[in-house]
């Protein structure tokens, strides 16, 4: 028998499989998460992210020196405040650790881009990602007042983005309307659009100490079951005047990826959550998986079709990168 098509002619060799490498993952695609703590001189290891650490501002700027020397450019803050209260004032207090963070980033570097997650769970004493009525539920209406107090004192503390992940209703509009008055018409939103009721958010929780104290977060993040109505909240979101739609975790929710990338005009974001990092350090650092596991994972969610990917794997990519070239 004659084989006239001889796909492996193309996989030959590592030249010829770069010419005709379909998906490749750029420096630019990724953003770092950093976790900012009150106090001094303090790099302290997240015993449930290897290689991800809590960090007081002094030492803050060190390590994104650190990235920025590894091409890394653009970072999005979370903070753990020193004080929790039932309406978690820290979030929007202007002397707040991520206000803080993001001056002293600004001041010290130019070239690097800073996002802000808009959410309340890290600042409040249950733990949820809004303001609790009587009854137990997330009072909707009232926690976008506090939203909006929180994006306005990131802006102007000099945030460059602002990415809302509470999940709550209007968020979008309410956020854009209030930067809008404020004067900060030229601070895009990144939405966590479709932000899904995820076991996979473990670790950052443990990091962010943001584990709701009663109950669970099904009453606002999304059912993993469901896809129809991520591609919903995309729209709602795109309506509402969102400049970027994410899609959050990543990898157990690729096919919502690629659904939104197909349907949506818009640039779109997924994150790359801690228990997905988590997970594949372990297994690394087991002796499970060699490191490569960490490219493919990544890879996968760009070809999904992800242009931009938020992941603690930031520095490991970007020192692959490097070594590639
Ligand atoms: C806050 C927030 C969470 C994450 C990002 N912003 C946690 C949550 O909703 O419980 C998760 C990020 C990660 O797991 O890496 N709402
Ligand atoms: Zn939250």
């Amino acid at each position: 028998m004659e084989i006239i098509k001889r796909p492996r002619r193309l996989r030959a060799n590592s030249l010829v499989r770069k010419l005709v490498r379909e998906t490749k993952l750029q420096i630019e695609d990724l953003v770092y998460p950093l976790f900012v703590v009150e106090g001094e001189n303090i790099k302290r290891e997240i015993p449930s992210l290897p290689e991800n650490y809590h960090l007081s501002i002094d030492r803050l700027i060190e390590e994104v020196k650190e990235i920025k020397e590894l091409g890394i450019k653009y970072v999005i803050l979370f903070g753990i405040p020193n004080q929790k209260d039932e309406k978690g004032k820290e979030a929007y207090s202007y002397q707040g650790i991520v206000q803080k963070a993001i001056r002293e980033i600004k001041k010290n570097f130019k070239d690097i881009y800073v996002i802000t997650d808009i959410c309340m769970c890290q600042y409040t004493s249950h733990g949820h990602c809004g303001i609790i009525c009587e009854d137990g539920y997330v009072d909707n209406d009232k926690t976008l007042e506090y939203l909006g107090k929180i994006a306005v004192s990131h802006a102007y503390s000099g945030a460059d983005m602002v990415a809302p992940s509470d999940m709550m209703d209007g968020r979008i509009a309410y956020i854009r309307n209030i930067l809008d008055s404020e004067g900060y018409t030229h601070i895009p939103i990144m939405s966590y659009s479709a932000k899904y009721a995820s076991a996979f958010y473990g670790p950052f929780r443990d990091a962010a100490h943001s584990a709701p104290q009663y109950g669970d977060r099904s009453s606002y993040q999304m059912d993993p079951a469901n896809i129809n109505e991520a591609l919903r909240e995309a729209k709602l979101d795109i309506e509402e005047g969102a400049d970027i739609i994410m899609i959050k975790p990543a990898l157990s929710y690729l096919d919502v990826i690629r659904r939104i990338k197909d349907n949506i005009n818009a640039p779109i974001a997924a994150y790359n959550v801690s228990g997905e990092y988590s997970m594949i350090k372990l297994a690394i650092s087991n002796g499970l998986l060699s490191e490569k596991a960490i490219m493919e994972s990544v890879l996968s969610i760009k070809r999904a079709g992800a242009d931009i990917i938020i992941t603690y794997f930031a520095k490991d990519i970007a020192k692959m990168i490097k070594e590639e070239c």
